[in-house]
């Protein structure tokens, strides 16, 4: 996979040659660039923002140095990726289909209020493949952040980047749609705090057991949302039982339905 980050902070950018992603870069399985913004200015202060029309606070991003850069890095099939806070939720989902299916992406890290509107438009119109993504319901100084962020989680899939491909199988917002079970190591004493003790029976059902139903009950407690989007054909008669000792009731055909003293989301 070929990445170009677009930024004014190219420095933002540096623990990209760190750990997994690194490597990756090392191995040769994405090949990645940063690109400074300012390189495509022309004038002698290297500006690449102005004032809002309309009025407001803080500054815009210019959409004639925006589009010089891109005009350079986009080709047949690139994926456009603006971060913002004003995006759709970036998801374990999204990466996936992101790791599966793009060969080329191109990152537009806004700065200040944002990149002037006409940039996202004018790509789409032109046919490139365009997504304006967000980390989540809170606001950061720039995109570099949700940029590193939206890498990792990309790169991380791509095959031969982690060791083993199980390891991806069953953590958080996997295929289960449940949050992971608590994990544990030696010691099996630690400052009195002892492993739950099913884990070093070495019976491989129970452990299975344990762990589903300490992902169902974390999920209930944690992420209330998450529970009610499981299908309920993916649900067995012990899933069910343990569900419902946590309060909640699974319909026939709908999603799970807590009894409502249960939740307090
Ligand atoms: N830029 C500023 N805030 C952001 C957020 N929450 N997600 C993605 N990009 C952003």
């Amino acid at each position: 996979m070929r990445i170009d980050v677009v930024t004014i902070f190219p420095d933002y950018l540096a623990p990209l040659s760190l750990s997994l992603v690194g490597k990756a870069r090392t191995a040769g399985i994405v090949d990645l660039r940063v690109h400074d913004l300012r390189d495509w200015t022309t004038d002698r202060h290297r500006t690449v923002d102005d004032t809002p029309f309309g009025g407001g606070a803080g500054m815009v991003m210019r959409p004639d140095i925006w589009g010089a850069a891109l005009d350079e890095l986009l080709g047949e099939d690139s994926h456009l990726l603006l971060p913002t806070p004003s995006g759709a939720s970036l998801t374990q989902r999204r990466s996936e289909s992101i790791a599966r299916e793009d060969e080329h992406l191109v990152i537009a890290c806004g700065r200040y209020e944002g990149i002037d509107a006409r940039v996202a438009a004018h790509y789409a119109d032109r046919g490139v493949r365009v997504s304006e993504f967000s980390l989540g319901d809170y606001v950061l100084n720039g995109g570099e952040v949700a940029a590193l962020v939206l890498i990792e989680s990309v790169v991380r899939l791509l095959p031969g980047v982690v060791g083993n491909p199980h390891s991806l199988v069953e953590e958080s917002h996997g295929e289960a749609g449940l949050l992971e079970y608590p994990v544990y190591t030696k010691p099996p004493v630690w400052r009195e705090a002892e492993v739950p003790p099913v884990l070093l029976s070495g019976h491989h059902g129970k452990v299975e057991r344990w762990r589903r139903d300490q992902a169902l009950a974390r999920t209930a407690e944690r992420r209330p949302d998450l529970l009610r989007r499981l299908d309920p054909a993916e649900l067995d008669k012990k899933d069910r039982a343990t569900l419902s000792e946590l309060g909640w009731t699974v319909g026939e055909h709908g999603p799970v339905l807590p009894s409502p003293e249960a939740v307090a989301d």
